[in-house]
């Protein structure tokens, strides 16, 4: 399952990036607002923080079919490769989905909130479909069955498209998701410092370097030598 950055705080970006091992940052319109400034620098930074290889999602913002176009060309032309368009998977946007299919823009098709909304995305030509899962539940649905429902439809049907599951509020929801062996998920920052946040993992930690202080006065294998 790949991992992404659900966030456009830099400080946030630059330190997991740093520690796990991450594969690219989503944006949507509501996280860039967060940054309070020019989408296009907080996009163009998150790029140079993490490289051309890492993926990076940026949504199309105009509801209209020229429009969608017109901002995914732009989002293209600000971010270079590996960087893929967000579009709404409503009918307006599974028209834009195909015609960028065409010119070989690689889409999202996001604000999944149905098993059918992922099937016509990923028809339409969308390289990912983000399920929303943590807004599910909160409709009274199961964000993450209907997550496992979209991989089986994208396994059964030979789709060239992926989950990139998103709206994540704790990591149960991730795990459940990674031992189904979804596509990928984006989380928020707290989201992913919570896979590992756990005192007895850093009191065992801590308990072998004091044990070998014991031993040596040295609080590192390579303080022996000195
Ligand atoms: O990427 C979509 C995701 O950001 C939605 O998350 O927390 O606003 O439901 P949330």
């Amino acid at each position: 399952m790949k991992l992404f950055i659900d966030d456009a705080n830099i400080e946030a970006i630059k330190r997991l990036t740093d520690l796990y091992p991450i594969d690219g940052v989503t944006t949507n319109p509501s996280i860039l607002a967060k940054a309070k400034r020019d989408p296009r620098e907080t996009l163009k930074e998150i790029r140079s923080i993490i490289g051309e290889d890492a993926v990076l999602f940026a949504q199309a913002v105009d509801l209209t079919y020229e429009g969608m176009l017109r901002d995914a060309h732009m989002i293209v032309d600000l971010l270079g490769k590996n960087t893929v368009v967000k579009i709404p998977s409503n009918p307006t946007g599974f028209k834009a989905m195909k015609a960028l299919k065409k010119e070989g823009i690689a889409t999202c098709g996001t604000v999944v909130y149905t098993p059918m909304q992922a099937y016509l995305a990923a028809k339409a030509g969308a390289s990912y479909v983000a399920p929303y899962i943590n807004r599910i539940d909160n409709m009274g649905y199961d964000g993450v069955r209907v997550t496992k429902q979209i991989q089986d439809i994208l396994d059964a049907n030979d789709f060239d498209c992926e989950v990139l599951a998103a709206s994540f509020k704790n990591s149960q929801q991730v795990l459940e998701l990674c031992e189904y062996g979804v596509g990928g998920a984006t989380c928020a920052p707290d989201v992913i410092d919570g896979f590992v946040k756990n005192m007895a993992i850093d009191a065992a930690i801590q308990t072998f370097v004091d044990d070998f202080e014991k031993l040596t006065g040295k609080t590192s294998m390579s303080a022996l030598d000195e």
